[in-house]
């Protein structure tokens, strides 16, 4: 049986618990390497002062850990530059944002080349290797160029942007011609997928075959639409835990008998979390008779802080939810708790079940795992209501949701008053469409169709040597 070589910036070590604060991806892959076996390799997160190529090996429970140091250049360049000042604005609609610069396109492309190498030892000829997210896109390319002729799968975390939005970055032709070096290429959702094959089409020249294969310049590549789930049965022990009970009791002893809305994201600004205070504002306003029933609780740990657009998102935040709570907060009553630390997922179960609205609306985002938390935390009985943002992933498996446009605070404040109106039995049935989804499509099945469609792939084919 292949193993499983898993590649990707950031890596787990093994941990044996799934209570720590990490993100559902980590605990998808995890399981994946746990029952294939293998390596998980990336960036160590440190710093060398020059780069040696030496790899940290920790082998833990089931599968080996396996990181590498970078230095300073290549970390300003390729994880600040490229990855973070680049790629995740312009994959996120936000050409507005995106910096565009040769140094950062050559950073990344050094960074790439150094993992190639690094990485390449450690492959033998049976693995099957799943290179994850923006990051890393070249990578595969970079394999082939060292020889590498096993299977190699890619899956992009992000959203892949319109065509007219991607040929804004200079070297988008010469980007998505390295993808052709996979055999395999995962999206969240349809969009995504049809948004990459219309740019490698109409401003490539690519052909679609069969319906799922695009082929350009003599090489194929398969497409999937794979959407990515939670472990709902771990989800629902840890909402089980005394820790995420005593959470619970507490949020509750706190809430006075108040409404809670909870939002729960990296502080980041693809994240509507500006939209989203707007929207809570105006809801404030035009609701004076129910304002005072409900808070919001947003919880938003700080992300990638040496990147200046990060910087501000930061400081409006804090002035805007200084503003609204200066002008709405009575003497006991504050509408905004706002915090900016990251809490553990047992923690979180606790504060979601607690909240009687969960509020995700980004304004662009690839899946969004904190719906698929909240909506598994619900008590059955009594299950609070999701508001989701209609450009989520997510919202093309959670049609029950209440969708809304993020960028609308009318839509935003109706949502709020439609989910705090909503009754009992309606709460149950949209819960219960969601969850039969969330368990039917949960991250075991995302793995096993995207490492079974990677297996399917004949080895040794036209993209060998
Ligand atoms: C998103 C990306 C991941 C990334 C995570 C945290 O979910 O898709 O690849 O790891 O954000 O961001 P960070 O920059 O801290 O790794």
């Amino acid at each position: 049986m292949s193993r499983l070589i898993v590649i990707s910036n950031r890596v787990s070590a093994p941990t044996g618990s799934h209570s720590g604060a990490q993100g559902g991806l980590a605990v998808a892959l995890q399981a994946a390497l746990a029952e294939m076996g293998g390596i998980w390799f990336g960036w160590s997160g440190e710093q060398t002062d020059a780069f040696t190529g030496q790899v940290n090996l920790h082998r833990g429970d089931g599968y080996t850990t396996a990181t590498v140091d970078l230095e300073e250049q290549d970390i300003e360049e390729y994880y600040n530059g490229y990855a973070n000042r680049t790629l995740w604005p312009l994959f996120h609609y936000r050409i507005d944002l995106a910096e565009y610069e040769r140094g950062f396109a050559g950073g990344y492309q050094r960074a790439n080349e150094r993992f190639a190498e690094t990485v390449r030892p450690l492959v033998e000829e049976e693995d099957a290797v799943w290179i994850q997210d923006y990051h890393m896109i070249p990578l595969g390319q970079e394999l082939r160029n060292r020889g590498c002729a096993n299977r190699i799968g890619f899956f992009l975390h992000t959203p892949w942007p319109p065509r007219r939005l991607l040929g804004t970055l200079p070297e988008a032709a010469e980007l998505v011609e390295t993808m052709f070096a996979y055999d395999l290429i995962g999206f969240h959702t349809q969009e995504w997928l049809e948004s990459f094959c219309d740019f490698a089409q109409r401003d490539m020249g690519a052909e679609i075959e069969d319906g799922d294969v695009i082929r350009y310049r003599g090489r194929s590549v398969r497409v999937i639409v794979c959407p990515i789930g939670i472990d709902a049965g771990e989800f629902r022990t840890l909402s089980d835990s005394e820790t995420a009970r005593d959470t619970f009791r507490q949020m509750k002893l706190s809430a006075t008998g108040r409404s809670m809305i909870v939002g729960v994201d990296r502080l980041d600004y693809s994240k509507g979390l500006e939209e989203r205070f707007l929207g809570y504002e105006r809801f404030l306003r035009e609701h004076p008779e129910t304002r005072k029933e409900v808070f919001l609780l947003q919880i938003a740990p700080p992300s990638r802080a040496a990147v200046e657009t990060y910087q501000r998102i930061r400081n409006v935040l804090e002035t805007l939810s200084g503003r609204i709570n200066g002008e709405h907060a009575d003497l006991d009553w504050v509408p905004i708790r706002y915090v900016n630390q990251g809490y553990s997922r047992d923690v979180l179960a606790g504060v979601y079940r607690a909240s009687k609205i969960g509020l995700v609306t980004p304004l662009r985002d690839g899946m969004n795992l904190v719906a698929k938390e909240y909506v598994a935390a619900q008590d059955p009985e009594d299950p609070g209501v999701l508001i989701l943002s209609r450009f989520a992933g997510a919202a093309a498996q959670m049609e029950e949701a209440v969708l809304v446009n993020p960028y609308s605070a009318e839509e935003i404040s109706d949502a709020i008053l439609q989910a705090l109106r909503m009754p009992r039995a309606e709460r149950i049935r949209r819960w219960r469409a969601m969850m039969d989804g969330i368990e039917r499509e949960d991250v075991l099945w995302w793995r096993k169709r995207f490492t079974d469609a990677l297996l399917e792939v004949p080895l040794a084919g036209p993209k060998a040597g």
